[in-house]
């Protein structure tokens, strides 16, 4: 296997997060609030050794989604030369069923247009308006409900 999935830690995030998704902001100011939460889970897709694909999900409610244990998917973002090469889907795959296992019944976030398509392929769904993200862009909210095992 070239590629395998393993949880990370908020530190081993931070440069993808950097470079994909926040180039305007340094290093360390790319840490969320609830990254070191016992309840969060990083995971990481390495590819031949090297880290080119995180996600995080965070146990956070939505206030327009009733749910027994929500969880926010945020800092998505795979190494641009790795990109379209099926390896986020797979990752964000993994992270849903490893969540699913610990009965977690919602995934939400706040999704950029660009990223619409991806999240689509993956049956998330639209909720509400755009709104506008500083230094981003337009978002919407995208969710799933997951039915717990
Ligand atoms: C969005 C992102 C995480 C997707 O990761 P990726 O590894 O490139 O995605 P994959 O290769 O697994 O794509 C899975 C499917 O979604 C499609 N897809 C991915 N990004 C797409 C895009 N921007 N437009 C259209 N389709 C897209 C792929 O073509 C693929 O379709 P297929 O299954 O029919 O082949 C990645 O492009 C990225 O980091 N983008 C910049 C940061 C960002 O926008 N993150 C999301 C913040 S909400």
């Amino acid at each position: 296997m070239r590629d395998e999935i393993r949880e990370i830690t908020t530190q081993e995030t931070l440069s993808l997060r950097q470079r994909v998704l926040k180039p305007f902001l340094r290093e360390d100011q790319c840490v969320n609030p609830g990254d070191d939460l016992i309840t969060t889970h990083h995971f990481g897709l390495f590819y031949d050794g090297k880290l080119v694909s995180v996600a995080t999900f965070l146990l956070e409610s939505h206030p327009d989604f009733p749910a027994g244990l929500p969880y926010r998917l945020r800092g998505m973002a795979t190494d641009v030369s790795y990109q379209g090469q099926g390896l986020g889907q797979k990752l964000l795959r993994h992270g849903i069923e490893h969540l699913r296992q610990k009965r977690c019944d919602l995934i939400w976030f706040n999704a950029r247009i660009k990223a619409f398509p991806f999240y689509e392929k993956l049956g998330f769904l639209y909720h509400g308006p755009l709104f506008e993200m500083k230094d981003i862009g337009p978002h919407k909210v995208m969710y799933k409900h997951l039915i717990p095992r």
